[in-house]
């Protein structure tokens, strides 16, 4: 049992076991330091892709970007691509993207809609399912080669909760049984319902896992992001872990940091988050310390007038962040009004790059006086209405990327950690409680290494 302090942070107390917002037992994933090689060596990238990417579910999309059968999305990882694919009937299957002829690339772009698919290379065509139902002068090939008709081939593809999940192993265990959240959690989000308004790609240079390492943890918004302390409690934010090294914290939203000696008074940050909810801060009589209930109060309010639904919520989810960790390479920031999709994606060949794939995935709100809320960081003149879906935005290494002034700090940060941890000089990293998902996931990358899945 941990004695440490940070486990008596919740965002509850009062939360009965089987709440959404209950604190998890505590799991034990030792003391070890990890070898530091794991962030750059180009062996180690190896084993990740044979033993862990390759055998393990991966989220491939959203539902929302794919309604209609035909549509299509392409999720590329390493030197893969995949593409996903509604069906007539309305199911999607995941396809290599990958002519069986001479292994042309069969799609070219991020996604589309389709009624078959045609090589660019000698027009074979393939119908949704993967099926072969055209070969250009069939009659020239050998019997032989061509009367099991050869096909695109298909992948393990589940869907939970609005989000698609693929698997390379040819025999994987069901997404269900993998999938360490609890029955409810993500489902609650309605993410199902959410579109997807931006969708950005950027390449830094870390390891995928040194991008993890910094997004699954608060430990260092004091330091890197000294301005979220006006608006998120940092010292009390409950970590919780779940089987398969999924993970999470709920982060206090709209309250100051404890680290600040004044709680009473209202800064500009927290007035803004208050006139989002329509709140009129000279009306509001209140510290600082009420301002995070009466956003709560406010979004019911609201809620009940729109037919929001928001019973489905506890007060805490109204204003907090769940940032939800879903093993190996996600977290998804939680919120009524929508969701942040972060997926750090393994570069194609260098240990040391990655990329960080961003989603902003918004709930729909029929109402002319309510905009997505300033958190999501969107540009100016984003449409929001989930109408047109947006392409996806590339950068390259050094490129501006325009993710908002948090996540251009972490981009400038992790670059220089990265160099770090190369140093013979590191022994590698020194976790401590606040940083306990880190030791969880990657527990969970070592299970995959030594064997199992
Ligand atoms: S490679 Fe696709 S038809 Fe030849
Ligand atoms: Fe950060």
């Amino acid at each position: 049992m941990s004695t440490n302090v940070v486990e008596s942070w919740q965002i509850n107390p009062n939360a009965k076991a089987d709440d959404l917002e209950a604190k998890q037992p505590f799991i034990d994933n030792g003391l070890d330091v990890l070898e530091a090689s794991r962030y750059y060596s180009p062996d180690f990238m190896a084993l990740e892709w044979e033993k862990m990417w390759t055998r393990t579910w991966l989220i491939a999309g959203i539902e929302t970007d794919i309604p209609e059968p035909g549509d299509y999305s392409v999720f590329r990882i390493r030197r893969e691509s995949i593409i996903i694919v509604r069906q007539e009937d309305g199911s999607i299957k995941a396809l290599y993207n990958v002519c069986a002829h001479r292994g042309n690339q069969i799609v070219h772009n991020d996604r589309g809609s389709l009624v078959q698919f045609t090589c660019s290379f000698h027009s074979w065509q393939y119908g949704l399912d993967g099926a072969c139902t055209h070969i250009t002068d069939k009659e020239t090939f050998n019997p032989q080669l061509v009367c099991e008709n050869p096909r695109l081939k298909e992948l393990h593809c589940e869907t939970h909760a609005g989000l698609i999940f693929i698997n390379m192993d040819d025999n994987p265990p069901p997404l269900k049984e993998r999938f360490g959240l609890p029955e409810g959690y993500l489902e609650a989000y309605q993410l199902d319902k959410m579109h997807c308004v931006r969708h950005t790609v950027s390449e830094w240079a870390a390891n995928w896992k040194t991008g993890i390492d910094a997004f699954y943890e608060t430990y260092h918004l004091h330091s890197v992001h000294p301005e979220t302390q006006d608006v998120m409690d940092d010292m009390g934010v409950q970590v919780d872990l779940y089987p398969h090294g999924g993970s999470r914290m709920l982060v206090p939203i709209a309250v100051k940091t404890k680290r600040q000696a004044d709680q009473d008074v209202i800064n500009p940050s927290l007035e803004y988050m208050m006139m989002e909810a329509s709140i009129d801060p000279a009306q509001f009589n209140g510290s600082a310390k009420e301002v995070r209930e009466a956003i709560q109060r406010a979004k019911r309010e609201r809620s009940d007038r729109l037919g929001l639904g928001y019973e489905r919520f506890t007060d805490g989810q109204l204003t907090d962040s769940w940032a939800t960790g879903i093993f190996p390479n996600v977290q998804i920031g939680l919120h009524p009004e929508g969701a942040f999709l972060m997926r750090f994606m393994p570069h194609s060949t260098d240990p040391e790059k990655f990329y960080y794939d961003t989603m902003t995935l918004v709930y729909p709100v029929d109402d002319p006086d309510y905009s997505v809320p300033g958190w999501m960081g969107l540009p100016e003149g984003t449409d929001t209405s989930g109408e047109i879906r947006p392409d996806t935005e590339y950068t390259g290494i050094g490129e501006p990327a325009d993710l908002g002034q948090v996540l251009d700090q972490d981009s400038e940060l992790l670059p220089v950690v990265q160099q770090g941890i190369r140093s013979k000089g590191f022994a590698g990293a020194i976790w401590g409680e606040q940083e306990q998902r880190l030791r969880h996931f990657h527990r969970e990358l070592n299970r995959y290494l030594d064997g199992e899945k």
